[in-house]
């Protein structure tokens, strides 16, 4: 005989780690989602951190209202080195016990999955389902994380209006982009910008060549010379320097930074952080534990915790082949 699994009924939401725009329609979903099945809800102000303190605030349909459009999270977030210690995920249990809620989602990205799996590991009476919510897009396991689509138009909205001073006064400029060594960022605003060059981690790029290319472009007609950096790479400032002494042409560096991370939430965010939200409340229906919602191609799933935070080959692949046509199309 089939043994009765026992209903939910007490779920807790929080945001964890670098906040993501779209996180904030992550929550108001979950909280929607939680109450039209009957389900209690509890915000955890700032991250894992709340989490072993106990910060636990009482969510109800209206608590989320006019947030959908809103970048950062209203619950607040924070990275956490207590939850990396067993001791710290026990605290944190004990305050989940305290409060009698059996349900836990993680909205952040593969850093809070990593702890959340261990969480999961260590108390397997609490269901732990992951929404992934970082502008890197560094997950496994699903093609698109929230933010990430907002943070690429963002820089690239910065990278148009570079453009224009660029080729109106023949200069080259460096770009720095967020994304730690991840380049997603870099990869995707290098293709949608029209960039010459792209400095990535897997790139492998010698400077000397750039030299080379920057020389033989102005020789073809090519005056104004975009080059992306991902932040893992180098500092842009260095890159144009080096560039200004060693081809004889002005460079100009810019780092675009924080902007990248704020800003109202696209419509693809949004969408994705409202599926994945009602996706996360219906594994813990379902008595779903250890888990990541992901999308790939265009339907929503789970995968593990443990899939989620590899580094894929697909990724990698793409990175490459997105790479590859920039540079054709910036002949
Ligand atoms: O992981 C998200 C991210 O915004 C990265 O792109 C960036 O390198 C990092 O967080 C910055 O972290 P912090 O906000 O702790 O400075």
């Amino acid at each position: 005989m089939k043994k009765k699994t026992k209903k939910p009924k007490k779920v807790a939401v929080l945001t964890s780690g670098g906040d993501a725009p779209g996180m904030n329609a992550a929550i108001r979903s979950v909280v929607r989602c939680a109450i039209y099945n009957d389900l209690e809800v509890f915000g955890v102000r700032y991250g894992y951190e709340g989490l072993i303190d106990g910060d636990f605030i009482k969510m109800n349909a209206r608590s989320v209202s006019n947030i959908l459009s809103k970048g950062g999270t209203m619950l607040k977030t924070a990275r956490s080195e207590r939850f990396m210690k067993k001791s710290g995920r026990g605290k944190a249990y004990s305050s989940l016990k305290r409060y009698a809620i059996d349900s836990l989602v993680v909205i952040g990205g593969n850093g809070s999955f990593k702890g959340a799996h261990k969480f999961s590991i260590e108390h397997k009476n609490i269901q732990v389902i992951g929404i992934p919510g970082t502008i890197d897009n560094d997950v496994a396991g699903t093609d698109y994380t929230i933010g990430a689509s907002t943070a690429v138009n963002t820089a690239l909205s910065a990278i148009d209006k570079i453009r224009d001073t660029v080729s109106s006064m023949e200069r080259i400029y460096v770009v720095e982009v967020m994304g730690r060594v991840e380049p997603f960022i870099a990869i995707s605003v290098g293709l949608a910008g029209g960039a010459e060059d792209v400095l990535f981690p897997s790139s492998r790029y010698k400077i000397e060549d750039m030299y080379d290319d920057i020389r033989k472009g102005r020789e073809k007609g090519k005056v104004s010379w975009i080059v992306i950096v991902s932040e893992g790479v180098a500092k842009a400032s260095e890159i144009s320097d080096l560039i200004s002494k060693n081809t004889g042409y002005m460079a100009r560096s810019v780092v675009l930074g924080y902007v990248q991370r704020g800003g109202s939430p696209d419509a693809y965010d949004r969408i994705l952080a409202s599926r994945m939200g009602a996706h996360a409340i219906e594994a813990v229906l379902k008595g779903e534990s250890d888990k990541m919602v992901g999308i790939e191609s265009h339907s929503v799933r789970l995968v593990t915790f443990d899939h989620a935070c590899k580094r894929t080959k697909d990724k990698l692949n793409m990175e490459k082949k997105l790479y590859e046509l920039t540079k054709v199309l910036a002949i």
